[in-house]
């Protein structure tokens, strides 16, 4: 027996580190998943890895509304009603002053994370078991502020006003909704952002990081991964519009 036997489950991010985890991890639990992400050639990738025929991908952007109806109803038809939603799709922002932040960048990040986890939220639910799971991934940025990144801290606080709202909504269902919400993550995302961050303060971000996380360490994408399994599982049951920290006790 699995912990997640036959659940139809959606992973937007699917083909990224996180939600590429997550999906192997839902996989190995029995469930049926719906992996969705920008591009079609990373899609087929990452089914190819999983190599499983309870894995079906479609290639949308999450911060838009028909596309969010259509993988959601892609999913209905290949596998037939939801029970777990994980709304994980996100890009980095941009690392810049606040009185130089562009913009576009802010308004673009803001339409991944909180748009897109607004409009996944919206449009699955209908669609969704009873008793059924969604989580949502906001950060350790969602809890703290930065000088340096404005539209992702910005946009991950907004992810929690989603999982709060939506958790009070869904609750005379039984569906319960939360946030998982990783500190620094050993990969090319964090990479990337600790690089630029560097290049900005002229300080190593990633020791930076490591001193101030009590482990250590940064994480890693399976640590994320057994989380968002305990979530989207029967094991949490009584669990909802909770923000659950993965951070090596960084906010503690
Ligand atoms: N890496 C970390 O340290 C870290 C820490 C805290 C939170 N997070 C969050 O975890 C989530 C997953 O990030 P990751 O670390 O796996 O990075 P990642 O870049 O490997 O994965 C993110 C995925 O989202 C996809 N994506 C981006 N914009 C999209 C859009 N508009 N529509 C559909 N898909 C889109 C990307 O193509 C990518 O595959 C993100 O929400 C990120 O903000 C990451």
């Amino acid at each position: 027996m699995g912990l997640l036997d036959n659940k139809v489950c959606i992973v937007t991010g699917g083909s990224g580190s996180v939600g590429f985890a997550s999906a192997r991890r839902f996989v190995q639990e029995g469930a049926k998943v719906m992996l969705v992400d920008l591009h079609e050639a990373d899609l087929k990738r990452s089914a190819g890895e999983l190599n499983s025929r309870n894995v079906a991908t479609f290639a949308a952007d999450v911060s838009d509304a028909a596309q969010t109806r259509a993988y959601i109803q892609a999913t209905v038809d290949t596998f037939g009603k939801i029970d777990v939603l994980f709304s994980n799709a996100g890009n980095p922002g941009q690392s810049a002053p606040l009185t130089e932040y562009p913009e576009d960048v802010f308004d673009r990040t803001l339409a991944i994370h909180a748009r897109g986890a607004f409009l996944a939220c919206k449009y699955a639910l209908p669609q969704m078991n009873d008793g059924g799971s969604i989580i949502i991934t906001s950060s350790l940025a969602g809890v703290r502020g930065s000088a340096n990144n404005i539209s992702y801290i910005t946009a991950k606080h907004a992810q929690i006003g989603v999982m709060r709202s939506v958790a009070r909504f869904a609750a005379p269902r039984n569906i319960r909704v939360n946030s998982v919400n990783p500190g620094p993550i050993d990969n090319e995302f964090q990479t990337n952002i600790e690089n630029a961050i560097t290049k900005l303060t002229g300080v190593n971000a990633t020791d930076m990081f490591n001193q101030q996380i009590p482990f250590k360490r940064h994480g890693r994408p399976d640590e994320i991964a057994g989380t968002v399994l305990y979530l989207a599982s029967d094991l949490s049951t009584f669990v909802t519009g909770a923000v659950h920290m993965a951070d090596g006790g960084m906010t503690s």
